[in-house]
């Protein structure tokens, strides 16, 4: 996409950290941004609140759980009927528990699963009808926990090698309709995953615009080529 003026991204999970960063990278470049937050609430804030930073109406909040798939159709609906369609969907919206397998609940297993992984599939499966017109571009925010795994990450690394494998079959699916599909996979990112406030302690780890300006990088890059599996690691970890 040369012009990003006009264009209108998708972001679930906006009402704060990763997803919130990238909708400000994406309204800083002239998109309008749908964002979605499990309460309509939030969603109102943060859009109310990025509308604010710039200056704009091109900002929306959407109750949608990702978890629900009617949920999903109804705010794609939404974002089409207020923009007029949809030419970026970002899966971001995610959570993790963490545990030893003995301890991991059944419901903690089924809310990381059914948000990160097959919230993703709600995400694309959603939104192919707007992306196919607009051959626009589907971006999962998977993790480095989709490719390494770690002691107490036995739902987490689960529901993220799941969105790592299910983007990149999903990009051998639709890339001949024109849709652009890649999944980014960060290092430790600042914001309130899993409980965390952000303060300057942080300042060493990825922030969430790093991960936003990467996103507008992806939808900037000529069509003919397509970075679909990004790693992103903060470049000067505490050493231990
Ligand atoms: N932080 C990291 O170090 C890191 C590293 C790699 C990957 N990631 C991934 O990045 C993504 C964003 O996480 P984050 O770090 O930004 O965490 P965060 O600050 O806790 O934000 C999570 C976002 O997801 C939304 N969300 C959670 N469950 C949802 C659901 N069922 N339906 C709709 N929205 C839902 C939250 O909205 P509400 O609470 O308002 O509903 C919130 O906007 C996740 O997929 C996470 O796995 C994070």
């Amino acid at each position: 996409m040369e012009n990003l003026k006009g264009k209108t991204a998708f972001v679930t999970g906006g009402s704060k950290g990763i997803g919130y960063g990238i909708a400000q990278k994406l309204l800083a470049n002239g998109l309008n941004v749908v964002l979605t937050s499990r309460s309509q609430e939030s969603a109102d804030k943060a859009a109310e609140s990025l509308n604010k930073e710039f200056n704009t109406n091109a900002a929306l909040g959407v109750a949608a759980d990702v978890r629900n798939y009617t949920d999903q159709v109804n705010a794609v609906e939404k974002a089409v009927e207020a923009f007029g369609g949809i030419d970026v969907m970002v899966a971001n919206a995610g959570l993790g528990h963490f545990g030893n397998i003995a301890d991991i609940s059944i419901e903690q297993w089924n809310d990381v699963i059914d948000t990160n992984l097959t919230g993703a599939f709600y995400s694309l499966k959603a939104s192919l009808e707007p992306l196919k017109k607009s051959e626009g571009y589907y971006i999962s925010i998977s993790s480095l926990a989709g490719t390494n795994f770690f002691a107490g990450g036995t739902a987490y690394n689960a529901s993220k090698f799941g969105v790592t494998g299910f983007t990149q079959a999903a990009m051998l699916d639709v890339r001949q309709s024109g849709i652009k599909v890649s999944t980014i996979m960060p290092g430790t990112v600042s914001s309130y995953f899993n409980g965390n406030e952000p303060d300057a302690s942080g300042d060493w780890k990825i922030q969430p615009e790093d991960i936003g300006e990467l996103v507008v990088d992806l939808i900037k890059m000529n069509p003919r080529t397509l970075p679909s599996k990004i790693e992103v690691r903060p470049s000067m970890p505490p050493t231990k």
